[in-house]
């Protein structure tokens, strides 16, 4: 091995930086081998985009959110977007992606991104090109890893949101709506929510009957607590009820935008209970900033570990946390799956021993609700 390429993918994050920080540093100190950054993704592949990344290159970006060689969320090598006219028609460029990445001599890439890079990189694999995943999303909901990096950041920024935003509650009595991202998993919802002392807190997951969460903030005013904290993730819905999609992307593999879920309960809290709502929508916020500790160190890991792993020949994995370990899962196994909130899990039983209402009727089985719902 003497050439190795690496590339971020879809959303930006916490933390890219900190991984190719990783890859570039452990690629020259401990094989001698030089790193080829691809520009935005899989398109710098198929653009033929690249720069050569030296130590001096990689320099001061630990801390540094996004990253520094760009990224795309709609580079699908084998469904790639080219503007023709004034409409976009769609090309497999995969052959031609294999065809520069064996012309810069390169013996392996690094691909760094969510389900999406994942998903392109399994198909790369069968094309013949060597690839080690490294898993990144704020929304946590890749399989075959316990945590992505940008997940901590963003649940790190989601919940000083929530402490800021409890002030005006308790001062003005109102109840208040956070919406923060995660797409169609629960996890940053949850997490922030938890760690924010969120009162309610609305997951996709878990489909919300909009009786039990007034009954939620009726009984805290009961109470002589005169106000809410309501956390929900954009993904959250009613029970026989839809996503809200703010806007389509035709151009990205997965078309769909969510938000906006926050402002339908705001409406619907005020008309049935009378309180005072008002929303923040958190949003691209909890993209950017610096990574946390964790991320850091986490990212660290996986960049450097990801390295040995294409050093040991082990194509065709991702790297992943398992426990406090780091393993590996074959990136097929994650390609066009979801890793979700399940009514069993820890988080879940905590924010029910707490009172937390998650959108269901209080003291009644989660699992019962649940397959109740779905009966009706
Ligand atoms: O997957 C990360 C994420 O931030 C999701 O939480 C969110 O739904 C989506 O990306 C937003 O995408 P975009 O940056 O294209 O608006």
């Amino acid at each position: 091995m003497k050439r190795i390429g690496v590339l971020t993918g879809g959303g930006d994050c916490p933390g890219l930086n900190a991984v190719l920080r990783a890859v570039v540093k452990t690629a020259d100190n401990d094989y001698d081998v030089k790193v080829i950054g691809f520009n935005d993704g899989y398109e710098g592949l198929i653009e033929n985009r690249y720069r050569e990344l030296s130590n001096r290159d990689v320099s001061g970006i630990l801390t540094r959110g996004g990253t520094i060689l760009g990224t795309s969320n709609r580079a699908d090598p084998f469904r790639y977007p080219v503007l023709q006219g004034e409409e976009y028609v769609y090309l497999d460029r995969s052959t031609q992606a294999v065809r520069n990445f064996e012309a810069l001599g390169l013996d392996a890439l690094v691909a760094i991104g969510g389900d999406g890079t994942m998903a392109a990189s399994a198909g790369m694999m069968e094309l013949g090109l060597p690839i080690v995943g490294v898993p990144k999303t704020i929304d946590n909901d890749l399989v075959g890893t316990d945590v992505t990096f940008g997940f901590d950041s963003a649940v790190v920024t989601a919940t000083d949101a929530i402490d800021k935003i409890h002030t005006t509650a308790q001062s003005h009595h109102r109840v208040m709506i956070v919406e923060v991202m995660g797409r169609y998993a629960g996890w940053l919802a949850l997490s922030s929510g938890l760690a924010g002392g969120g009162d309610i807190i609305l997951i996709p997951e878990f489909p919300y009957d909009i009786e039990a969460v007034c009954n939620a903030v009726k009984e805290r005013n009961a109470a002589g607590k005169r106000f809410s904290i309501v956390v929900v993730g954009e993904g959250a819905h009613p029970a026989g009820g839809e996503m809200v999609v703010d806007r389509r992307i035709e151009t990205s593999p997965d078309a769909i935008r969510l938000g906006g879920v926050s402002r339908q309960v705001a409406a619907q809290i005020e008309g049935l209970t009378n309180l005072e709502c008002r929303v923040t929508i958190l949003g691209h916020l909890l993209r950017g900033g610096s990574p946390t500790a964790f991320d850091r160190i986490l990212a660290t890991r996986y960049g450097t570990e990801a390295v040995h792993m294409v050093m040991r020949g082990e194509m065709g994995q991702m790297v992943a946390m398992k426990g406090s370990n780091i393993g590996s899962t074959p990136m097929s196994e994650v390609a066009g799956k979801l890793r979700t909130v399940t009514p069993d899990h820890p988080l879940v039983k905590a924010a029910l021993s707490l009172g937390v209402c998650v959108g269901l009727p209080m003291g009644v089985p989660i699992e019962e609700s649940l397959a109740e719902e779905a009966t009706t």
